[in-house]
């Protein structure tokens, strides 16, 4: 499937409420199956609470596909944040203690407030991409970064200041350094732990740290 793929005739767009459907089976398939924090904790699949809330960004006009031939071949799902986030995010792991998301919430709450990237850059909004999948028959051909660099450029055509992002991959990870993106905090997945000091996500090799990263736009 991979070789029948044109780079060239690869068209980014906008992802709208329209898309709701056919973004989420892509995610299914293409990003939560290996996202390193939903396989890292059980069950396996991945909360509908979750999916909810990668759906409620679309209404923001911050969410892209990458389409080859009417299919989509990769996505990314962003949306807006406000210097009120680590807070808000403590709150909803608070609330959904006990779920898969909430104990993923935890781990974001922690890693948002950390990075502090409202202090740090001086700024009242931000875009934080949430998601970001490619066809795995598709992988290491850059597709990725398209995807971020479209997301990056949606964020400057609707003001945002800055672009951040939560790398739970080291994939990923790579991709955001090799845009020009700068670091702002690496934590270790074994930092994350609960009262009894067990580690309550347990993402597979390679993936040892979640890094934030962030780029002015
Ligand atoms: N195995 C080994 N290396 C890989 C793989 C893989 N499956 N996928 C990507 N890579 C490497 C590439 O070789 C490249 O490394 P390099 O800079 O040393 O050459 C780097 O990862 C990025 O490659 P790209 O071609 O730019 O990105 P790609 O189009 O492959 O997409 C992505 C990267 C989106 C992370 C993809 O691997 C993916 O969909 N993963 C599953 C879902 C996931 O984990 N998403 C990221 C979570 S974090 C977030 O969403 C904000």
């Amino acid at each position: 499937m991979s070789a029948a793929v044109d780079m060239d005739e690869i068209k980014i767009s906008v992802a709208t409420v329209d898309d709701s459907e056919r973004l989420l089976k892509f995610l299914h398939v293409h990003y939560y199956r290996e996202e390193p924090l939903t396989v890292g904790c059980e069950p396996p699949e991945p909360d509908a609470a979750d999916e909810n809330f990668l759906l409620s960004n679309l209404p923001h006009g911050t969410c892209v596909m990458a389409m080859h031939e009417g299919r989509i071949i990769g996505a990314g799902v962003a949306g807006p944040k406000m210097p009120d986030e680590a807070d808000h995010l403590f709150e909803e792991a608070e609330r959904l203690a006990g779920s898969k998301w909430g104990c993923i919430l935890g781990l974001l709450a922690i890693v948002e407030r950390d990075a502090n990237v409202f202090q740090r850059y001086n700024v009242n909004k931000a875009l934080h991409v949430h998601a970001i999948g490619v066809d795995s028959s598709l992988r290491g051909r850059r597709i990725g970064e398209r995807i971020v660099t479209a997301l990056a450029a949606r964020g400057r055509e609707l003001g945002y200041p800055v672009f951040t992002s939560d790398c739970t991959s080291v994939y990923s990870a790579r991709m955001m350094k090799r845009l020009g993106f700068e670091l702002l905090n690496r934590m270790p997945y074994t930092d994350y732990v609960d009262a009894a000091g067990k580690q309550l996500i347990k993402p597979p090799a390679p993936h040892e740290f979640v890094e934030t990263y962030v780029l002015r736009l």
